[in-house]
């Protein structure tokens, strides 16, 4: 038994508190592998499109209220077989993960501190009433999948293997209920520079409060995967009204929460006159970024303007770039690390924000920091090994 994962569940933390259940947690130790004999052409990393292209072998560890975690596979890629009435297909109870492998300049693969996206992933399970499991048994399987996989991770210091662990509810019943069976697994999928031209590409938004991605006491702090299939209707109204990504707002006072499936940003004077970089709250709408938190710490670490997890308000914002006191606005992620923004569209007013126009210093040197340590330009406790 795992530790980890014995505290957890007897303190109530996954499968359901009212039983005090024990979910003894798979182990890497008792890997299963076999792996494809017939393996696909890499691609060429430059011409991708997100998540299209999948590597020759998959994790995948099944999970019974009755058995508990079976041993974990890792096997060729192949289609799911699931009953019909599976809960994940009915009632979204699913959740997934996002991060990647990156091949350094020394050749050694690395992740970028794994254990925030295993935290997180626990965290998720917990509210959707999944399975838990220990996170370093888990990131132990995740890291072996991505060595056998090693000559998938593009030979490239733009490009990266991206990974998707997913669980999901699998109970054979239509009853709204906690799932008896769930399944594990996770997939990778070779992905190009988020930016082609080489060069940072701002984008614009569109920020109505007619639709709100997350809510006080909903999911949004999770990475479940209904809060993505309901958001996609608000991302295609942006793309008709011309602007690439939602600007999610929240509250009367039109709280400036998220961009797309990004965390925010803003550099600016604030109305005290300070120099400050500030990001809203992990308040339950926010996903907990791992990096924003990376950002966030580097910040503090560098200890040259103030560092803020506060409220920003649409009328903030409009406020200080009337006054001329907004440096920079950027999304950060893991898809791009930091993505800079040049317009949003609110009010039926076009916002000029003028990120680009500021170099945009303080984002490109976070993205020259953080893509050092994951390609190994730069020795970081933040980076680990895959083998
Ligand atoms: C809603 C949302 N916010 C923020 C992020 C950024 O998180 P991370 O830095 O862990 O990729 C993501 C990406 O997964 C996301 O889906």
């Amino acid at each position: 038994m795992m530790k980890g994962c014995q505290t957890e569940c007897l303190a109530g933390g996954c499968t359901g508190g009212a039983t005090k259940q024990v979910t003894e947690s798979f182990k890497a130790e008792d890997l299963i592998i076999t792996p494809a004999t017939t393996l696909k052409e890499k691609p060429d990393p430059n011409g991708l499109v997100f998540g299209t292209v999948f590597t020759d072998n998959m994790l995948i560890i099944e999970w019974s209220l009755a058995s508990g975690w079976e041993k974990p596979h890792i096997k060729p890629l192949e289609n799911l077989s699931l009953h019909p009435a599976s809960s994940s297909l009915h009632y979204a109870v699913e959740l997934f993960e996002g991060m990647k492998a990156y091949r350094g300049v020394d050749g050694k693969i690395r992740l970028f501190r794994p254990m925030l996206n295993m935290d997180r992933m626990a965290r998720s399970a917990k509210r959707a009433t999944l399975p838990c499991f220990d996170k370093h048994e888990l990131l132990d399987c995740i890291r072996k999948l991505v060595e056998v996989e090693t000559e998938w991770v593009p030979y490239s210091a733009a490009a990266s293997l991206y990974i998707r662990p997913t669980l999901i509810g699998i109970e054979p019943s239509l009853g709204v209920k906690k799932p008896t069976k769930a399944l594990l697994y996770v997939i990778l999928s070779p992905v190009g520079p988020y930016f082609a031209s080489g060069s940072f590409n701002p984008i614009s938004l569109w920020a109505d409060p007619k639709y709100v991605r997350a809510w006080k006491g909903g999911t949004g702090d999770c990475k479940l995967g209904g809060n993505y299939g309901s958001s996609i209707y608000a991302q295609h109204e942006a793309i008709e009204l011309g602007c690439q990504q939602v600007l999610w707002l929240y509250g009367e006072n039109h709280q400036i929460t998220e961009v797309g499936t990004m965390n925010l940003f803003l550099y600016w004077k604030n109305e005290d006159g300070e120099e400050e970089l500030a990001t809203p709250p992990l308040d339950g709408i926010i996903l907990p970024g791992v990096t924003r938190q990376s950002i966030l710490d580097l910040a503090h670490l560098w200890g040259e303007f103030k560092v803020s997890e506060r409220y920003i308000t649409m009328s903030d914002l409009t406020t200080a770039l009337e006054e001329n006191r907004v440096k920079e606005m950027f999304g950060a992620g893991t898809a791009c690390v930091v993505c800079p923004i040049s317009k949003i569209l609110y009010n039926n007013e076009n916002l000029n924000i003028p990120t680009m126009e500021n170099g945009p210093q303080l984002a490109t040197r976070f993205l020259n920091k953080l893509t050092d340590i994951q390609y190994g330009r730069e020795d970081s406790d933040w980076a680990m090994l895959v083998s």
